[in-house]
């Protein structure tokens, strides 16, 4: 296998999991009886501003009563260890890459510990509910907070950062995630086409596994773990 130096990690809403938060499609998905378009668009948001801010309070205020698996201590491990490049991209708008003590990781869908004013374009951390409209603290404006999602229909954050990542990247990981949103869903091709190795770690076989050079299916709580291990042992032999 090529020397590993620069890693590229995608998580979606599998990682979270085993931390107890719900994932978007399957099971008791968020998606299940709420229809997207309802729930996750600019439209929504504008049509039923409360039936928006208060699924999104709801999320936030989950984040509460649940705490990092070994998944989330792995990858940090791994950040906090690996020599190289490294950078997690998530999907996730929770925050337990943070707690877990993620550093070089960005949020490409947004966080729910984050609001954006409408008013003046500013973002603030947030940890309350935003469907009694609470003013901006940045400019004063009434009612102007919305999430910090990216909504459907938005342009996912940092896409030049996540760019760049891709076209470095000697191993591209992904944990956790369906494939069925894009452009996450297409970063194994273009990874692979730059020349990357690609791995994906997923309890399910995923819309885009046989995109990858080696597909492990189980528990993120397990593989995380055990791949970390890997590469850190690979890293300490060479
Ligand atoms: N360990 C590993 N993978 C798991 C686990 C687990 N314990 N539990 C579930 N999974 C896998 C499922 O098999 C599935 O493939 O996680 C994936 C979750 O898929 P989705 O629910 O579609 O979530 P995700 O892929 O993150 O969705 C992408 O869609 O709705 C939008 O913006 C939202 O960021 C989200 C995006």
């Amino acid at each position: 296998m090529r020397d590993i130096e620069t890693i590229l990690v995608l998580t979606g809403a599998g990682i979270s999991a085993e931390s107890g938060l719900a994932t978007f499609r399957g099971p008791d998905g968020l998606w299940e009886g709420h229809r997207v378009e309802e729930i996750c668009t600019p439209q929504a948001l504008a049509r039923n501003p409360a039936l928006v801010q208060n699924f999104y309070d709801i999320r936030r205020a989950a984040l509460a009563k649940v705490v990092p698996n070994a998944a989330h201590h792995a990858l940090a491990r791994l950040d906090a260890e690996w020599p190289g490049e490294l950078l997690i991209v998530t999907q996730n708008v929770d925050d337990l890459h943070e707690r877990a003590g993620a550093r070089r990781m960005l949020h490409m869908h947004g966080e729910l510990k984050s609001a954006l004013c409408r008013e003046c374009g500013g973002r603030v951390r947030w940890e309350g509910t935003l469907a009694d409209g609470p003013a901006c603290p940045l400019c004063g404006g009434k009612g102007g907070l919305r999430p910090d999602i990216v909504f459907f229909g938005e342009m996912p954050y940092q896409m030049e950062r996540i760019e760049e990542a891709l076209a470095e990247a000697d191993l591209f990981v992904s944990i956790g995630t369906s494939g069925a949103v894009y452009p996450a869903a297409g970063f194994v091709q273009t990874a692979r086409y730059r020349g990357a190795e690609t791995l994906e770690l997923n309890l399910d076989p995923s819309a885009g596994s046989h995109f990858f050079h080696e597909s492990r299916v189980g528990p993120a709580g397990l593989l995380v773990p055990e791949w970390v291990d890997e590469m850190l042992g690979r890293r300490a032999a060479a």
